[in-house]
C-alpha cells in the first residue's frame, strides 16, 4: 500500500469521537443544537455575550470527564509508534482523546477544550475548570481576558504551515469521520492528491462532500475500521 520509509497524514473529525460519545457537529444530535454556530463561535458572539460563550464551552470541557478514547484512538496512536516513516496527525477535534489514547505527532488545527488563552498577555494555559469572564489570568494576573483556546468562524486554524508541508510529501492520507465541509480541512484532500503517488483513503459511515477525492472509501464506524486499515498498513494484511 506504501513503502515503509512512506510518509502517512491522517487528519480526523468529529466522527471519529462520536463512538466516545462525544456527539459530530452536523448530525441529528448536533453540538450546536439550541445555539446559532455565530453566537458561540465567533469572535463577535463572544464580544457579544462572553458568559454565554463561556457556559457552552464550560459544558464540553466538563464533558470531557466523562468520556474515554475509543478503539480508533487508540489503533492511530499504535500506527505512529510502529511506523518508521513520517508521520503527522491532524485533529479538527477538540477533545483530548487522541493524546489520552497515547498520539503524540499530533497538531490540534481547531484548537483545544483544555487550554484557554489570555488576550492581555498572550499566555496559553492548560484549563481544565469552569471559566467566567471575572476569571483572573494564571499567567498575568489580569481579569476578563481569558478566552477559550478554540480556533471561532472567522479566524485562522491553527500551525497550516507544518500541515501543508506534511501534506506536500504524504505518501499515504486518511480521512476519518469528517464531513469536509469546513475549510480549511475540507482541502487537503485536494491538496494531498497534487502528489500524483499519493494514496488518499477515507473513513466514514456516509459519503461526504469530499469524496470524489479519495481511491479508497471505508464505508464504517472509525472505532471498528481503523484498527483494521492500521493492521494492514503495518502488517500488510
Ligand atoms: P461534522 O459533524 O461536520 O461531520 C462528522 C462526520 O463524521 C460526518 O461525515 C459523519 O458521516 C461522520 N461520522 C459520524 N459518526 C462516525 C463514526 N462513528 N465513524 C466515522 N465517521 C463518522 O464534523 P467535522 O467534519 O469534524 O470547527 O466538522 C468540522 C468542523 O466544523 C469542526 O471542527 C468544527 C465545526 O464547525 C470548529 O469548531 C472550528
Amino acid at each position: 500500500m506504501i513503502s515503509a520509509s512512506g510518509s502517512i497524514v491522517v487528519l480526523t473529525g468529529a466522527g471519529m469521537s462520536a463512538e466516545s460519545g462525544i456527539p459530530t457537529f452536523r448530525g441529528v444530535d448536533g453540538l450546536w443544537e439550541g445555539h446559532r454556530i455565530e453566537d458561540v463561535a465567533s469572535p463577535e458572539g463572544f464580544a457579544r455575550d462572553p458568559e454565554l460563550v463561556h457556559r457552552f464551552y464550560n459544558l464540553r470541557r466538563a464533558a470531557l470527564n466523562h468520556v474515554e478514547p475509543n478503539e480508533g484512538h487508540r489503533a492511530l496512536a499504535q500506527l505512529e509508534r510502529g511506523w518508521k516513516g513520517g508521520f503527522l496527525l491532524v485533529t479538527q477535534n477538540v477533545d483530548d482523546l487522541h493524546e489520552r489514547a497515547g498520539s503524540e505527532k499530533l497538531i490540534h488545527m481547531h484548537g483545544e477544550l483544555r487550554k484557554v488563552r489570555c488576550e492581555g498577555c498572550g499566555a496559553v494555559l492548560t484549563w481544565t475548570q469552569d471559566l467566567s469572564s471575572g476569571t483572573r489570568c494564571r499567567a498575568c494576573g489580569g481579569i476578563g481576558g481569558l478566552r477559550p483556546h478554540i480556533v471561532w468562524f472567522g479566524e485562522f486554524p491553527f500551525e497550516m504551515d507544518r500541515i501543508m508541508a506534511a501534506l506536500a510529501k504524504a505518501d499515504l492520507f486518511i480521512c476519518v469521520g469528517t464531513s469536509g465541509v469546513v475549510y480549511p480541512a475540507a482541502g487537503f484532500a485536494r491538496e494531498a492528491a497534487r502528489r500524483a503517488t499519493c494514496r488518499l483513503i477515507e473513513v466514514n459511515v456516509d459519503q461526504t462532500a469530499i469524496s470524489s477525492h479519495f481511491h479508497q472509501h471505508i464505508h464504517g464506524p472509525a472505532a471498528v475500521e481503523l484498527p483494521k486499515l492500521v493492521d494492514s498498513i503495518l502488517h500488510g494484511r
